[in-house]
């Protein structure tokens, strides 16, 4: 979810509206606003922010708060939708993240005489602020959070003074600092177009804000924070031309590799790194592949063992921990992740995060960070996170073993830009009239597979399964027929020969067959039905070449079936709860 407050001199329904349509990729399932003036005033309703009506934006007031919801307590509907209010309107809240002991409270609630209107969990934080406040909304919210188990951050108003209150424990918030007005929000995007200058609220941190300044406390202490000046610009979340973020988060990874690569020297290699005789990579979704492609690449180069785990599996696993634990999180917030490296806290293992958010939760808990300064990502579907996270982890491959040459670092920006330029109509045309697909590689190739179908079902929502390509002869050949097309990656190195020879398999089981691979590879173009080309020789760029030929495939199929790209949907690009 995504949340929004606004107090100042503006008109904050108009503020507030435009900041969620910057926050959607964060939850789209249903959105709302309140305001004060005379009283509060609460709109809310099921659907997607960007779709809005003029009116909405008429609602009185130069403060307020605002949400975009990802469900999950309580189905995506107009009552379900924040802001949340209490019986007499007299507080209104919007909130990100989980109460997890909200039945008990709200049961004691309910015993007490309180109506509630949702199903939400969020529901019993402005029955409690009721029950609490004396006419000092600081104060109700500072006791309330005693009552608060789980993850948070809220943002409440009140009838009876323009003054917002933001509350952090576990879930984003940051405050960005106006002149004579002031911002907070999940993250700095809705931001970017009033001001430069945050504050990244520390858990725990309350704060109180009116147009003329803003304190903030930890236990009822006052506290300072250090305000930053950020230097994302506010191009960087405008779609500049492009039809969706993601085709243009596609065309920006040329220049996103080469920063990632660059983001990382010698100097700036943590040490213990360096040492580790084990590593494991804690990661979710796109992330956990970029995992994945980085165990090939430092097995083989450095000779260093590395175990890969999802981060909502890493809490069952006993098996005693490594010598180093790599959080890979783009947005630096997924619960999941977060708390895989909180285990490695607890045990005393060293850990580095590799995100691209700058002071992100996992920046917090981890001892070192990686900033792969790829810029916003806005695409729910990760693309230029994806390789900028490539780029990172070869460098720190390249750094441990110094076997992958410069001449081959330096060469990721233009075999992206060759691939930026190749036809996918034929393939496009294949894939967007199947029902399924099975994408197979082998080695290195097999995660880039598990990308590249992770692409495909989360935009174009065609069941797309990959497999490791030696498995698919044990059971899912029992699925392959003329109407279930096999991508696969077919490039000359290690796994080349029996590749082939899999592909023969399945094409003696009349599948269709995409293949990447060399363009004048003559047997494979008998073989295959289409050849998407990619004349690679280093390893390190056919991973990359591949990814990005995938990343398209999935993006022009989306877009021949008129799929909404950017927001595909039940999905979420921060997933901040277990
Ligand atoms: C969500 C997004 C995915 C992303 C995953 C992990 O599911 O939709 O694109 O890969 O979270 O996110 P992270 O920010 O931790 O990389």
């Amino acid at each position: 979810c995504g949340i929004v407050g606004y107090v100042g001199y503006r008109q904050a329904a108009p503020v507030l509206l435009e900041g969620l349509k910057q926050l959607e990729y964060r939850g789209y399932d249903s959105y709302g606003i309140a305001t004060r003036s005379n009283g509060i005033f609460i709109h809310k309703k099921k659907g997607k922010v960007s779709d809005f009506i003029p009116e909405e934006a008429t609602l009185p007031g130069t403060c307020g708060i605002g949400h975009t919801r990802w469900a999950t307590h309580g189905i995506p509907s107009d009552i379900n939708a924040h802001p949340h209010s209490d019986c007499h309107d007299q507080v209104a809240i919007v909130h990100n993240g989980i109460i997890e002991n909200y039945s008990h409270l709200k049961r004691e609630l309910q015993a007490k005489g309180h109506i509630f209107k949702s199903e939400t969990d969020t529901e019993v934080i402005p029955h409690i602020l009721e029950d609490l406040n004396q006419g000092n909304l600081l104060k109700a919210m500072q006791e309330t959070v005693h009552h608060l188990e789980g993850s948070y951050a809220i943002l409440a108003i009140s009838g009876d003074s323009d003054r917002l209150i933001a509350v952090k424990n576990r879930s984003p918030l940051v405050l960005g600092i106006g002149d004579h007005e002031f911002f907070a929000a999940s993250d700095i995007t809705p931001l970017l177009e009033y001001t430069n200058r945050v504050i990244y609220l520390e858990d725990g941190d309350i704060a109180e804000i009116s147009e003329d300044g803003y304190t903030i406390y930890q236990d009822s202490v006052l506290v300072s924070r250090a305000v930053h000046e950020i230097e994302w610009t506010p191009d960087a979340v405008q779609k500049g031309g492009f039809p969706h973020f993601m085709l243009k988060e596609i065309y920006e990874q040329p220049e996103v590799i080469n920063r990632a690569i660059h983001s990382l020297s010698s100097d700036t290699l943590p040490r213990f790194l360096c040492d580790a005789k084990s590593i494991t990579v804690v990661a979710c979704g796109s992330s956990y592949h970029a995992g994945l492609i980085f165990r090939y690449l430092a097995e083989s180069s450095c000779g260093i063992p590395v175990r890969v785990e999802l981060g909502s599996e890493f809490k069952y696993c006993s098996v005693p921990l490594t010598d180093v634990i790599i959080g890979i999180s783009q947005s630096g917030e997924t619960a999941d992740t977060l708390s895989a490296i909180h285990k490695g806290n607890c045990n005393n293992v060293q850990t580095v995060a590799v995100t691209n958010v700058l002071n992100s939760s996992i920046t917090r808990y981890s001892d070192v960070t990686i900033l792969m300064q790829a810029g916003p990502e806005i695409s729910v579907a990760a693309t230029k996170s994806f390789t900028a996270q490539l780029g990172v982890l070869l460098q720190v491959v390249n750094l441990l073993s110094g076997r992958i040459s410069d001449e081959t670092l330096s060469h990721a920006g233009v075999a992206i830009e060759k691939v930026l330029l190749l036809n996918m109509e034929d393939a496009v045309t294949l894939c967007a009239r199947a029902q399924h697909i099975f994408y197979v590689g082998r080695g290195p190739f097999y995660p880039v597979m598990m990308e590249g179908a992770l692409k495909m079902k989360e935009i174009s929502y065609i069941h797309a399964e990959s497999y490791a390509a030696g498995e698919i002869k044990h059971g899912p050949f029992s699925l392959l027929s003329s109407e279930t097309p096999v991508v696969a990656i077919c490039l000359p190195g290690p796994s080349y020969a029996v590749m082939l020879g899999n592909l023969k398999e399945m094409k003696a089981r009349g599948t269709p067959i995409v293949a990447i691979g060399y363009g004048d590879d003559t047997e494979l173009s008998e073989l295959a039905d289409i050849v998407i080309p990619l004349d690679e020789e280093q390893l390190y760029l056919q991973i990359v070449g591949a990814t990005v030929i995938l990343q398209m495939l999935s993006y022009y199929t989306a877009s021949r079936l008129g799929r909404e790209i950017d927001k595909p949907r039940n999905l979420a690009k921060s997933v901040t709860v277990e």
